[in-house]
């Protein structure tokens, strides 16, 4: 999938129900569509609690979370002990989702030599399109800071036309993006007040380079 591909409506089957589909699960929400290889392994584990731990998180900003590897409903059950996760696991026995997805790590297979799911982020936008993704091959755990900060860039990107500088985190300055006029600059991300837009002297002299003070472009 590009970046603005809408997501295909997949019919799937969770850990808690059967029969659902991707389009009415996205509802109105943001989606974290989140592969892992397998159940039982134990970078996974680390990851499932994690996202566990931080499920909370993702809920505030909106973000339903799916995750999906290719094991069983049943195994994914028995992983879940209980029911107790604030999140269901997709069955994708057969690898179809995993597959049109781009999901599937060729190195790694299971015991029966079929190939694993990938650790793949995929955020799809209310609107049901790819808005960002992170790849990862199977040995290589993520890391959830940087899940969350991509979920806050992106979202802020959504909303406003602004970009995020390197290392940026939530609360930090953005920059409007370069394609925005001046008058735009001042009248939609400063509210209005010329100070609020600083531009970086830069050795070529250029003025390309505007950051916005304070957020008078989250009020709109
Ligand atoms: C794991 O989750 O621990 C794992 C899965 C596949 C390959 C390597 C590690």
């Amino acid at each position: 999938m590009k970046l603005g591909d809408t997501v295909p409506n997949f019919t799937f089957e969770t850990n808690l129900r059967k029969n659902q589909n991707l389009h009415s699960y996205i509802g109105d929400n943001w989606l974290m569509l989140f592969s892992h290889p397998a159940d039982f392994t134990p970078v996974c584990t680390t990851e499932l609690a994690e996202l566990v731990r931080l499920a909370p998180e993702f809920n505030r900003r909106h973000v339903e979370i799916l995750a999906i590897s290719i094991d069983s409903s049943e195994t994914h059950r028995f992983f879940n002990g209980g029911n107790n996760l604030p999140f269901e696991i997709i069955a994708d026995t057969d690898r179809k989702i995993c597959t049109e997805l781009g999901m599937i790590d060729p190195d790694e297979q299971n015991s029966q030599g079929m190939c694993l799911s990938a650790r793949a982020v995929m955020l799809f936008g209310p609107d049901r399109k790819l808005k960002s993704k992170i790849l990862y091959p199977a040995t290589f755990g993520r890391n959830f800071v940087e899940i969350l900060r991509m979920v806050d860039g992106v979202q802020l990107g959504n909303k406003a036309p602004v970009a995020t500088p390197v290392n940026w985190i939530s609360g930090d300055n953005v920059i409007a993006q370069p394609s925005l006029s001046q008058k735009r600059v001042i009248n939609e991300l400063c509210g209005g007040d010329p100070n609020k837009c600083k531009v970086v002297p830069l050795p070529s002299g250029k003025r390309y380079f505007r950051v916005i003070v304070g957020d008078a472009y989250l009020q709109n």
